[in-house]
């Protein structure tokens, strides 16, 4: 057992309990799994399909496991609650990437090469450029995974090195030397063509396993990096370096707050990271597997993930929960407010799932998570903020649980945990996606594998036959 787990043992019981409650409240359910033992699939499958292509099967995995009668989460066969009792996030990241947990040597080379990666100050350099302060935090985290992708293309870097003696020098004094009198037809300060073009094309090549485990892991720390060089940036702070002492989830926090974590406040990072690592074919998955089967590559795959997890029906929602936690701002007001919001036929953020018809295992495992960090808190916001979702949670329940099978997900928790562990409401969804590169990543090396480009069709319900009319006759 690691040193972290031992001295966290009160996290683990919790999580154990939360364990113990979902079999307990699970266990009469008789739903089919929705599974199949059989790993040479005949295609086509058949399958009734919904709206939002609810019910569609598009690929095999083996990646994870959601059954959502069930409320069961699993990774390549680890029920969710045991690897938030015993695992970690590198080691988790590890399973789902390459299909097994890792030996003791494994897991050492690849906390190296993670602790490498995180290392991206170029990139930080490029974003420092931007008006961060006023930028959607989610739009500079996809922004630097292209930075991620150019640093790893740059010109300057392995093969191509600036030449000194083939190029113009930049040396002001040096310019008129270079420049004709007058009456030329092309311009005179230019990097010639020709070469260039050839060198664009060993910057290309450099991308280095642009859509298998190496681009994978870039992401995975890169980032994470990026998340605390925006958090910093936001706060008018220069960004922190990353330190190579501590695990991703110390490191991230230490990056966005300045602080090392607490044992406590570490695991708690770790857990959430676990969490949210993977789920399915959801949104942003399918967003990134759509951009990898196109042979895109892993960098612009999983900008496409960022940017699909940042709306309020996906990852936007933890940040959407705080905000509407503060709107309510009493208990006494839990009632009303959402009375106000049934008669409007307005959805509750951090309420329901298209999978999920049980209460979420993430949110089992949260809920009880910001309990703990909450009692061991005197911020008096954080209580009432707590007290006041609790009071939501059973509102909801009593209305829509047994009805609609309504519950909280994910996202109804989590931001209260963030909160509790100073990350501030703008980093809730790009914390998010920092832990579903692990999830996004994997799937697309599975599907490359026997990559087909996605493309479903549309059911065209226009019209035919129309005439063309003029501009000017409309
Ligand atoms: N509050 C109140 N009612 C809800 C909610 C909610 N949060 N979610 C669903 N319902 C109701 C709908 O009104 C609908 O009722 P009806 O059948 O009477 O019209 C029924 O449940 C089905 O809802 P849909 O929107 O059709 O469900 P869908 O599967 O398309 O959507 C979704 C799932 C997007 C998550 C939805 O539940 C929602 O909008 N929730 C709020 C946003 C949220 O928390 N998103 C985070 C999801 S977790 C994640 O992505 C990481």
């Amino acid at each position: 057992m690691s040193d972290l787990l031992k001295q966290t043992e009160e996290i683990t019981k919790i999580i154990l309990e939360a364990k113990k409650k979902a079999q307990i409240e699970t266990k009469e359910d008789k739903s089919k799994d929705f599974v199949s033992n059989n790993t040479d699939i005949e295609w086509p499958i058949n399958c009734v399909v919904g709206p939002g292509l609810e019910g569609a099967i598009a690929c095999t995995s083996k990646i994870g496991y959601v059954n959502g009668a069930k409320g069961w989460l699993i990774y390549r066969g680890y029920d969710i609650f045991d690897l938030c009792a015993y695992s970690t996030f590198e080691e988790v990241s590890y399973l789902l990437i390459h299909g097994k947990l890792p030996t003791k040597d494994e897991l050492d080379i690849f906390n190296k090469k993670l602790i490498n990666y995180r290392d991206i100050n170029y990139t930080i350099k490029l974003l420092m450029g931007l008006n961060v302060e006023e930028m959607n935090t989610m739009a500079v985290l996809r922004i630097g995974t292209n930075f991620i992708r150019h640093d790893s293309t740059f010109i300057d870097s392995k093969y191509y090195k600036p030449d000194f003696n083939s190029h113009i020098s930049s040396d002001e004094d040096s310019i008129p030397m270079e420049t004709k009198p007058m009456g030329e037809k092309e311009a005179i300060y230019e990097f010639k063509k020709a070469d260039y073009q050839e060198k664009s094309k060993i910057m290309e090549k450099e991308l280095v396993d642009p859509i298998g485990y190496k681009s994978s892991y870039r992401l995975l720390s890169g980032v994470a990096s990026v998340a605390g060089a925006v958090a910093r940036l936001r706060q008018g702070k220069l960004p922190i370096e990353p330190n190579p002492e501590l695990s991703f989830a110390a490191n991230l926090i230490y990056m966005t707050t300045g602080k090392i974590p607490t044992p406590v406040e570490e695991r708690i990072m770790d857990v959430s990271l676990i969490l949210h690592a993977d789920h399915g074919m959801n949104a942003s998955t399918f967003a990134t597997m759509v951009v990898a089967s196109t042979l895109s590559d892993m960098y612009f795959a999983v900008g496409s993930g960022i940017a699909a997890l940042n709306g309020p029906l996906h990852g936007g929602a933890n940040a959407e929960v705080l905000k509407m936690l503060k709107e309510i701002g009493d208990i006494d007001n839990v009632e009303q407010w959402y009375e106000k919001k049934q008669q409007n036929k307005e959805k509750v953020m951090g309420f329901g799932h298209r999978v999920y018809k049980a209460y979420d295992p993430r949110a089992r495992v949260l809920g009880p998570l910001a309990e703990y960090l909450i009692q061991n808190s005197d911020n008096k916001e954080s209580k009432k903020i707590f007290k006041i979702a609790q009071k939501l949670e059973e509102q909801v329940i009593a209305h829509l649980g047994k009805e609609k099978k309504i519950f909280p997900n994910v996202d109804f928790y989590s931001g209260i945990v963030y909160s509790c562990l100073n990350i501030p409401v703008e980093l809730f969804t790009p914390f998010f996606a920092v832990s579903r590169v692990s999830g996004w990543t994997a799937r697309v090396i599975e599907y490359v594998q026997r990559n087909r480009i996605f493309r479903p069709r549309a059911l065209y319900i226009g019209e035919f036959d129309k005439e063309y009319v003029p501009i000017d006759k409309r």
